[in-house]
């Protein structure tokens, strides 16, 4: 074989080569083109490369170097074909996993819980006529919950099984307590009045405070029963406070989260930390509704926090939240608010 032949027979394989690679359509087809041009064994490549052995010996530096040449093309036009295909399969892949038509992925947004709302709402109307917020323990000792205000021992709201105590006691507090050495029964508070207690023990008059959260009283549980529910306890302390200024005070309230048309009325009652108490009722879209309870602070209450009774007056009032919501959404059952059930609670 002569020089021009041998330069020929390349010209010729790398033209095919770089067409067949060109021409293939998908993966396997290149590959049959590799085998074709590049295989090791019977590549097409490796025979042409025979041939440089029957050129003359004065022609074999150029036929070898022209012979690496077509080497070096024919294996990049193999990777260029090879990328060719990478690039369309990852397009088609791409293509499948979007489609333009399919309806959007719907993004569920959280909401408060309707009592939480219901909270914020009740501070937003008191806070417009004056009352700030405060706190206190859901895990009260009966001074708190009971004595201080002006709830004596044999008083049956005390009984174990109207209340949740605690198997453990805390640590007596000299002067607090009737359970001498053996320490302070604990109970989960059964009213929000106890915070009433813990702020006047510490505030001096005048006092403008709500306070929102849990009780618990073991009632079974119904349709307008369960044994941890919210109320809300408001109290106002101040010289020459009367009962007016407390109708006045709930009146607003109601109007406020109900609407004008409601009306509210005092039904005499009694409550040992209230003197007149009331049981106050508000009427709206025809039915009257018992919202909570109320009156003009008991000066026994007054005096087991240092108030001087004669100097300072003041109402108290406690009210259901669920009952309140329940009122203004129509809600019949109190479970549903801890059910958890999303299609109740989405709904608010
Ligand atoms: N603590 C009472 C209850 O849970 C409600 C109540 C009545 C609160 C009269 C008061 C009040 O502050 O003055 O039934």
């Amino acid at each position: 074989m002569n020089l021009p032949q041998f330069l020929a027979e390349l010209e010729s394989l790398s033209t095919e080569a770089s067409a067949s690679f060109g021409a293939a359509a998908d993966a396997a087809a290149l590959e049959a083109a590799r085998i074709e041009f590049l295989g090791a064994a019977n590549g097409r490549l490796k025979s042409t490369q025979k041939g440089l052995g029957a050129v003359a010996k004065e022609d074999k530096p150029a036929a070898g170097k022209r012979f690496n040449q077509v080497k070096s093309e024919i294996e990049a036009a193999f990777v260029a074909a090879q990328e060719r295909l990478n690039s369309v399969g990852a397009t088609k892949k791409e293509a499948r996993q979007f489609d333009p038509t399919l309806p959007g992925d719907r993004l569920w947004l959280g909401r408060l819980h309707p009592i939480t709302q219901t909270i914020e709402e009740l501070k937003d109307i008191m806070a417009r006529l004056g009352f700030s917020p405060a706190d206190g323990p859901e895990i009260e000792d009966e001074y708190h919950n009971f004595e201080a205000l002006n709830i004596p021992a044999e008083h049956p709201a005390r009984d174990p099984l109207d209340n949740f105590y605690l198997s453990a006691a805390a640590k007596q507090e000299p002067g607090v307590g009737r359970q001498g050495s053996a320490g302070r029964p604990l109970l989960l508070r059964s009213q929000t009045s106890t915070v009433q207690i813990r702020v006047m023990e510490k505030t001096q008059p005048p006092v403008r405070i709500i306070s929102l959260g849990r009780v618990y009283r073991p009632d079974a549980a119904d349709a307008t029963h369960y044994p941890m529910f919210h109320q809300m306890e408001g109290l106002l302390i101040d010289r020459q406070v009367t009962m007016a200024d407390l109708k006045s005070v709930l009146r607003m309230f109601a109007t406020s989260y109900l609407g004008e048309d409601v009306h509210v009325r005092f039904r005499p009652s009694f409550f040992p930390f209230t003197e007149p108490s009331v049981e106050a009722d508000m009427h709206w879209h025809d039915r009257w509704i018992e919202f909570g309870g109320a009156g003009m602070v008991d000066p026994n209450v007054l005096r087991a926090v240092g108030y001087d009774p004669e100097v300072f007056s003041g109402f108290a009032f406690g009210l259901g939240i669920e009952r309140l919501c329940m009122r203004r959404h129509g809600i019949t059952d109190i479970r549903e608010f801890y059910r958890n059930d999303v299609r109740f609670l989405s709904q608010f």
